[in-house]
């Protein structure tokens, strides 16, 4: 399972590269507008961190719009980096229009504001490279969100779909565990949820009785 970071804070995404975990990187304008940061600056920097897929987000609503857009955030990025650019685009009859005509253009996708598996399989059919159905908000909503997920893979399965699961929204580590039991490809985490999933009280009990234990042996 691949595990991408749901951020566009640059010191986060640099601290937790360094635990080497991660495979790629999901923002949205809402992460970006967090950061405090252009989009050129964290286009800049980000590239550089993590070596897989960045997606970046279009804010355009109609096909032409999105398309453009998209061009524009892949001219943006600089021509080694290329590769790892993923434009997301949110799930509406526009965007598949847009995702059919990127994913033609040899330009990577990864479908948003996926909340059910139609509107997944719609955007495999369409060419996405990636979708994202968004877990935690069903959860808010009083949906199981997990279930879509469940539904989303066997599909895919049936029919030996290509387009990659990135399980968004994740608002907890047992979110993460949930995510990999079902098999999706990826789960796109907030950095405070990766550092819960680091921790454990039995460790860091373990390590305490460990170094005291060891105080007694060195004499
Ligand atoms: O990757 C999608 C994610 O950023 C949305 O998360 O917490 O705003 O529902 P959230």
């Amino acid at each position: 399972m691949k595990l991408f970071i749901d951020t566009a804070d640059l010191t986060q995404i640099k601290e937790l590269a360094s635990w080497g975990i991660l495979d790629g990187v999901t923002t949205n304008p809402t992460l970006l507008a967090r950061s405090g940061r252009s989009l050129q600056e964290v286009i800049d920097e980000i590239f550089h961190l993590v070596n897989g897929p960045i997606s970046l987000e279009v804010v355009s609503e109609k096909a032409e719009e999105m398309i453009t857009e998209a061009k524009g955030i892949v001219a943006k990025i600089p021509q080694k980096y290329r590769e790892n650019a993923t434009i997301k685009i949110p799930m509406t009859a526009e965007g598949l229009k847009a995702v059919k005509a990127l994913s033609q253009q040899g330009i990577k996708t990864n479908v948003t504001l996926v909340f059910s598996a139609n509107q997944a399989l719609l955007a495999a059919k369409a060419g996405a490279t990636f979708v994202s159905p968004f877990i935690g908000r069903l959860d808010d909503n009083g949906q199981e969100g997990m279930q879509i997920v469940e539904e989303i893979m066997e599909i895919f399965c049936n029919y030996d779909i290509k387009t990659e699961v990135i399980v968004a929204s994740i608002r907890h580590p047992i979110h993460v565990i949930q995510a990999a039991r079902l098999g999706a490809d990826i789960a796109t985490i907030p950095p405070e949820v990766i550092r819960k999933m680091v921790k454990h009280p039995l460790t860091d009990a373990g390590i305490t009785s460990f170094l005291k234990d060891w105080e007694k042996v060195k004499k």
